[in-house]
């Protein structure tokens, strides 16, 4: 939280030395450029963290045809088999991250293969000038990006809309705790948490979201790491590769 608010603080005080005197005062522009510079800021320590997580071995699974929410840096993009993804379209919102998500893309030699579309996931209208259709996705993949989607039950109804049925979504994400003290302190302090890590909720019920999104092959096959010995933990994580039923 420390980074965060110096990000904030540090980008304000950017725009205010610039002449950008609206841009100071504009939450909405310090939150993605302060999001922007705090994520950069403590990255290196981030993906070293995810790499001694299930996210190591989900990625490699996606394949064919990938759209990935929200690639923020673009460290997942090393993380692709290449022998087994034909197209990968990442959508993210925060347009400062764009040059990032490129360079990782060609970087990993997959410069040629990797689309980076600035919209919001949710913004379907634009999705579908990318080809991103009902039934025409093999593969979804989000890394720690529902959380900051407004409506996380809307958007895993359209993540389950866009997969082809047999497609996969391939997630890691964190969720509201199972103990209600822990619960109750996510419920206060998401406000605060929510403006300044980039709209990061830590309260969302992802479990629900993603049952109710649709008929999955395996819904009793997510895992987690949350711990009844360890209750106080505020960001539990839950994964899988949910399978999309065949209608
Ligand atoms: C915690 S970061 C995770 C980045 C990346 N998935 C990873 O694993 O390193 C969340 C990313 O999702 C992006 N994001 C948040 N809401 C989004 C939305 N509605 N549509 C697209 N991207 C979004 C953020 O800008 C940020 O880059």
């Amino acid at each position: 939280m420390t980074y965060a608010i110096w990000a904030m603080y540090a980008t304000a005080k950017k725009f205010y030395l610039e002449g950008r005197y609206g841009d100071a005062l504009n939450f909405r522009k310090i939150q993605s450029a302060g999001f922007h510079l705090w994520f950069s800021t403590i990255n290196e320590f981030f993906n070293r963290f995810e790499s001694t997580t299930a996210v190591a071995t989900l990625v490699p699974q996606c394949e064919g045809v990938v759209l990935e929410l929200g690639p923020g840096m673009g460290n997942q993009i090393v993380r692709f088999d290449k022998s087994k993804v034909t197209r990968i379209i990442g959508v993210e919102n925060n347009a400062h991250f764009k040059s990032e998500i490129e360079e990782q893309a060609e970087k990993s030699g997959l410069g040629d293969a990797y689309e980076v579309v600035i919209a919001g996931a949710e913004e379907s209208d634009v999705l579908e000038r990318h080809g991103i259709r009902a039934g025409s996705m093999d593969t979804v993949l989000s890394i720690q990006v529902l959380c900051s989607v407004s409506d996380e039950k809307a958007m895993a109804k359209e993540i389950y809309r866009v997969l082809k049925p047999g497609g996969r979504f391939i997630f890691w994400e964190h969720h509201i705790s199972d103990d209600w003290v822990t619960r109750l302190y996510q419920n206060l302090t998401n406000p605060i948490w929510s403006g300044l890590i980039g709209g990061c909720c830590r309260n969302k019920d992802m479990y629900a979201a993603l049952a109710e999104a649709g008929e999955w092959e395996n819904l009793d096959s997510i895992e987690g790491d949350a711990d009844p010995e360890k209750p106080w933990v505020t960001l539990p994580r839950m994964w899988g590769v949910l399978i999309k039923a065949e209608e």
